[in-house]
């Protein structure tokens, strides 16, 4: 009886070496892949702080030209109005066609920038 039974203990006691190493394995793989995500998170913040000219190329340049010479919408080219009043058209839009809340967050960025386009 006691003999019948030794090769499954051996084969027991391998099993349970082996859930042992492969669990090491696994928390290794588990602070890469934790590494991998805090990059990821770190691309996403590259995209959170884009420069103004870059949120510009995305959302404006359709309407407002690759120049800012103007197209749909005016020209964005020597504007006069003060950073304030672009704020307030970014976040609320116009009702002649300049949409609402197309950059949430970014407006104050992109309207000082605006203000020092020549
Ligand atoms: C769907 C087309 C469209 C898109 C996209 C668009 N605009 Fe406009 N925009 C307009 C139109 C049309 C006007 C003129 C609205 C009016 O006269 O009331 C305007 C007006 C403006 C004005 C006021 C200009 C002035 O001299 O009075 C600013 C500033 C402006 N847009 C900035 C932006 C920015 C920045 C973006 C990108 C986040 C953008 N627009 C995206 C169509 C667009």
């Amino acid at each position: 009886m006691k003999n019948a039974a030794k090769p499954y203990l051996i084969i027991f006691a391998f099993g349970i070496v082996a859930i042992f190493f492969m669990s090491f394995i696994g928390l290794n793989n588990m602070d890469e892949i934790a590494a991998e995500k805090e990059g990821g998170g770190e691309k996403t913040e590259d995209t959170a702080s884009a420069t103004p000219e870059e949120i510009y190329k995305q959302s404006c340049i359709a309407c407002h030209g690759d120049q800012y010479q103007g197209a749909v919408g005016p020209a964005l080219k020597g504007i006069t109005k003060s950073q304030d009043e672009i704020k307030e058209i970014l976040v609320n839009g116009t009702d002649k066609g300049m949409p609402a809340g197309l950059i949430p967050g970014q407006e104050d960025a992109v309207a000082e920038w605006l203000t020092t386009l020549k």
